[in-house]
């Protein structure tokens, strides 16, 4: 059976790859920080599906970290579809946020995935096989979160998937690279952030299987981008594609006292 690797395979989407690819038959190798957890998702896959499960405890935010996953996609068995979906996200406006707290966001949202997929890709490549899916977010067309960095560090997967997974090389060698855009989804990624989307209506929530399944339908289709769900396509399209001065009404806006962006607001959320 062909093996994959998830990287924040503990909670959310990523857990839910996890259990649709164990279900598939894949072996699997599972990345995140906390062990504990990681043993017991391994456990049930290994019961529910009767697979090779593999855990490797690593912080994605450090070098040291990403090193642990790398030594492992450069090794034997090969690796053959490597998801790169932990993230996080911040909670607090730019600039009221810490150095270290963005660097811990740049680190693990993109130094991350550009690693590991540097790790990976030239054996896929030279091999003639590999699929590579990167987590992006319906956010990193903008400007749908004003005042954060978390939809630049998404921007910057998409760019980075569609650049490389788009070159001869990659497409000549048949190994495919798909962006992964998921609008909201219920996971513990807003409450780890302490951002409170209670309000948010239940027509804009998706569900994490479903995703996953979209996912990986499009990566069997060679899709370049995946965007789950007819209203967050549509809604990608807007964005990419509607002047910006018609979608500002539509963003929030993390430093504005309403939390929406409004014409000439010029008042600005203290940091708590
Ligand atoms: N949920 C949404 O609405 C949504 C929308 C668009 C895109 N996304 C993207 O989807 C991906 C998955 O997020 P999710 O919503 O499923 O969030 P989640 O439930 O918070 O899961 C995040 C996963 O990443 C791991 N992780 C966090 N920091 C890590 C680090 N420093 N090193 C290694 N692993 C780390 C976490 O495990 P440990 O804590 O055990 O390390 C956890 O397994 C992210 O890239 C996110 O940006 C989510």
């Amino acid at each position: 059976m062909s093996l994959a690797l998830v990287t924040g395979a503990t909670s959310g989407i990523g857990r839910a790859f996890a259990r649709r690819l164990a279900r598939a038959g894949h072996d699997l190798i599972v990345v995140a920080r906390t062990r504990h957890r990681l043993e017991e998702l391994a456990e049930d896959l290994r019961r529910e599906s009767d697979v090779h499960v593999e855990v490797i405890t690593a912080d994605l935010s450090t070098v040291e970290g990403c090193r642990s996953v790398e030594d492992r996609l450069t090794a034997t068995p090969f690796v053959e579809l490597l998801v790169n979906n932990a993230g996080i996200m911040l909670r607090e406006p730019f600039p009221y946020t810490d150095d270290a707290d963005e660097e811990r966001l740049l680190a693990v949202n993109v130094r991350a995935v550009l690693r590991l997929t540097h790790a990976v890709l030239p054996a896929m490549i030279e091999r003639g096989s590999g699929r590579i899916v990167n987590v992006s977010s319906f956010s990193a067309h903008g400007p749908g979160a004003l005042a954060t960095t978390y939809p630049a560090s998404k921007s910057w997967v998409l760019a980075f998937s569609e650049a490389v997974g788009r070159s001869a090389r990659v497409r000549r060698a048949g190994v495919r690279i798909m962006a992964l855009l998921p609008g909201f989804t219920p996971t513990e990624l807003h409450e780890r952030s302490g951002i409170d989307l209670t309000s948010l209506p239940r027509w804009m929530w998706l569900d994490t299987d479903r995703v996953v399944d979209a996912a990986l339908r499009d990566l069997e289709r060679g899709r370049n981008v995946s965007v789950p769900s007819v209203r967050y396509k549509l809604a990608a399209w807007g964005l990419r594609h509607l002047p910006r001065p018609l979608l500002l009404p539509l963003s929030w806006d993390f430093s504005a006292p309403s939390g929406f962006w409004r014409p000439g607001a010029d008042r600005v959320r203290k940091p708590v």
